[in-house]
């Protein structure tokens, strides 16, 4: 039996084969290691030693073979409705990309993920931008959810006025469906981190368009086998989807412990406010009703 909203501090390869069974996960969101010892890269981050989680693990063994060890797990695990975003760097997307071919995943989606500031460099170009792989058991089952407008729409109504400016919103929904995303890094200044964190906004819009919303008490389940510092725990619990995850490194506990438990007061303090509203507005109704008998 599958044990949800769970992070074991172990490693993913041998966890999901032992915990996992099959077809049991809606949807996959993996940011591994990029095998760069990211470890030692904490100053050419401008990060303080102070503010950054010890024992980043990275790879010892040959990145190909450590990438398909966990990603034909990750194929065995995932429905075949579901759909798993994998973001790599430049440096190791070959290893990346034949490991996904040989575990049998299908490519939906080369996504670009853009961001707003690099490494120093003095005689080369800055990267700022990781590669999103949205990568399907199924193409013809996997769950989409387009929410609420359609980009076609977009499309036919900027054709129709040819010449005029695209509107704002236009111009937003184009961006919002196109394959380069742009979106910053968070900064949290002061707030210990491990090495690398993602964006929730990007995380949460993986699981926006990929899983389904709670249905009937219900709720999708979403895993992430590097969880790092919780990111994906954390947009689960502001967007009502279980999670099951894997960390290596038990020092990120207490950084993980502590965003979860932060957005689940969020959360509460947001369906507070909610129910405090609607008590307002029914007392507000209730008076008007007896003011007009
Ligand atoms: C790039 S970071 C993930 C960051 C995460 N996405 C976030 O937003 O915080 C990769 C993480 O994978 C962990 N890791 C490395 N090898 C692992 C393994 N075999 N199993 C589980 N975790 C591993 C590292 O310790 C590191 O925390």
């Amino acid at each position: 039996m599958l044990e949800l909203d769970k992070i074991y501090y172990e490693d993913c390869i041998q966890g999901m084969a032992e915990r996992i069974p099959d077809e049991s996960i809606d949807l996959v969101i993996a940011d591994p290691p990029f095998g760069i010892n990211f470890d030692k890269m904490g100053s050419q981050y401008n990060r303080k030693a102070s503010l950054v989680i010890p024992g980043y693990s990275e790879i010892k063994q040959d990145y190909e073979e450590f990438s398909h060890g966990w990603i034909k797990e990750v194929y065995r695990v995932l429905k075949n409705t579901g759909s798993f975003y994998l973001i790599s760097g430049w440096t190791k997307l070959r290893e990346i990309l034949n490991a996904i071919a040989k575990a049998g995943f299908i490519t939906v989606n080369h996504i670009i993920w853009k961001y707003q500031f690099g490494v120093f460099t003095k005689r080369k170009f800055v990267s700022s931008h990781y590669h999103v792989l949205f990568l399907v058991k199924n193409p013809k089952k996997y769950y989409f959810n387009k929410i609420d407008h359609y980009p076609e729409d977009v499309m036919n109504l900027s054709s129709q006025n040819v010449g005029s400016p695209v509107s704002a919103m236009d111009e937003y929904w184009l961006n919002y469906m196109e394959n380069v995303w742009e979106i910053k890094r968070p900064y949290n200044r002061g707030k210990i981190k491990n090495s690398t964190k993602l964006p929730e906004e990007l995380v949460e819009k993986f699981i926006k368009y990929s899983s389904r919303p709670m249905e009937n008490g219900k709720k999708a389940v979403v895993l992430d086998p590097f969880m790092g510092n919780g990111t994906t725990a954390v947009a689960c619990v502001k967007n009502r989807r279980n999670f099951i995850g894997f960390e290596i490194n038990p020092a990120c506990k207490p950084t993980i412990d502590q965003n979860i438990a932060e957005a689940r007061v969020m959360i509460r303090d947001l369906r507070d406010e909610s129910r405090e509203k609607n008590r307002q507005r029914d007392i507000i109704s209730f008076m008007e009703k007896g003011s007009k008998q």
